[in-house]
């Protein structure tokens, strides 16, 4: 996405996390939130991929004061993940985070009857463990600012199950529990964490959108999918990006400041909560 137009620089001097920012919806939010001001750490999988982000500032429009935009690598699977992303933010960005975007997963399929130890364990630490470790490492340093956002990103299939996801399935129904939990003690309630008062924690239900990812499916998979889902679907067509990114960047703004630990559908009505 290019775009020639200066939107509202509403996060002007904000700094945000988005983990697997290089491509896809990760990439999509990194898009979004650069365009309205605020600097980006991103991560991905790999230094091959870092050049993806590195791109990111090409993608954002004319800019009269652009915002930082840096890419590390940061394996989810990696115990040191957290680490590293908060030891980039004391060194880059003045030791603050004000949006962490949980993005990346392990999308590994999870196969019921034919599941490997090594295989539940990945799932676990990528969609768990390593979110929760990234949070806790940014609270302990005290870098959440007041009115932090907190995204994590969720998939329809939480609601959809499917004998092939198993894992996945329960790795994205934990996230959104661990957004309630984030969203009930960071609030202010607790003085231990008055420091970043006012911080949201959301879920945002992502259904079949047109990344990597799904474009990269076997066909006949593909397929299966858009049977599955576009029934299901108020809108039915696969999504791109933009339109998840879209509803994230909403969750980011001062306006949404009063929705916290809730699940929002970035799914064209595919999953309807209410
Ligand atoms: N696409 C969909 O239909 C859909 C539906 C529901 C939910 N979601 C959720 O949306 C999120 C993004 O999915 P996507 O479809 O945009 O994926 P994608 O296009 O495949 O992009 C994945 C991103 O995550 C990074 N990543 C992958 N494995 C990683 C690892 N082990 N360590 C660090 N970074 C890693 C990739 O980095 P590299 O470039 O280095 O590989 C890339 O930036 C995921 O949480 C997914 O579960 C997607």
């Amino acid at each position: 996405m290019t775009s020639t137009t200066l939107r509202e620089q509403d996060l002007a001097g904000k700094v945000a996390v988005i983990t697997g920012a290089s491509r896809g919806i990760g990439r999509a939010i990194a898009i979004n939130l650069a365009s309205r001001g605020c600097s980006i750490l991103g991560t991905c999988s790999s230094p091959t991929n870092l050049n993806l982000i590195d791109s990111i500032s090409q993608d954002i429009g004319t800019h009269p004061h652009p915002p930082k935009i840096l890419g590390i690598d940061a394996n989810i699977l990696s115990p040191t993940c957290a680490h590293k992303i908060a030891t980039s933010l004391s060194e880059n960005f003045s030791s603050r985070i004000d949006i962490f975007i949980n993005n990346a997963a392990d999308s590994g399929t999870g196969t019921l009857g034919e599941l490997s130890v090594q295989e539940i364990q990945d799932s676990l630490i990528s969609n768990i463990q390593t979110p929760v470790l990234i949070v806790d490492e940014l609270v302990k340093r005290k870098m959440f600012q007041k009115e932090s956002r907190i995204v994590y990103i969720s998939s329809v299939r939480s609601r959809q199950p499917w004998s092939m996801q198993l894992l996945y399935a329960a790795g994205k129904s934990a996230g959104e529990s661990l957004c309630r939990t984030w969203s009930q003690a960071f609030g202010g309630r607790e003085e231990k964490f008055s420091f970043m008062a006012g911080t949201t924690a959301n879920a945002v239900t992502v259904g079949l959108t047109e990344t990597d990812s799904v474009l990269q499916c076997p066909p006949d998979i593909l397929e299966e999918f858009k049977q599955e889902f576009m029934p299901l679907q108020s809108i039915p067509k696969l999504a791109k990006p933009e339109d998840v990114a879209d509803v994230v960047g909403l969750l980011c703004s001062r306006d949404a400041r009063w929705i916290t630990g809730s699940v929002v559908s970035a799914s064209g009505g595919g999953i309807k909560i209410g």
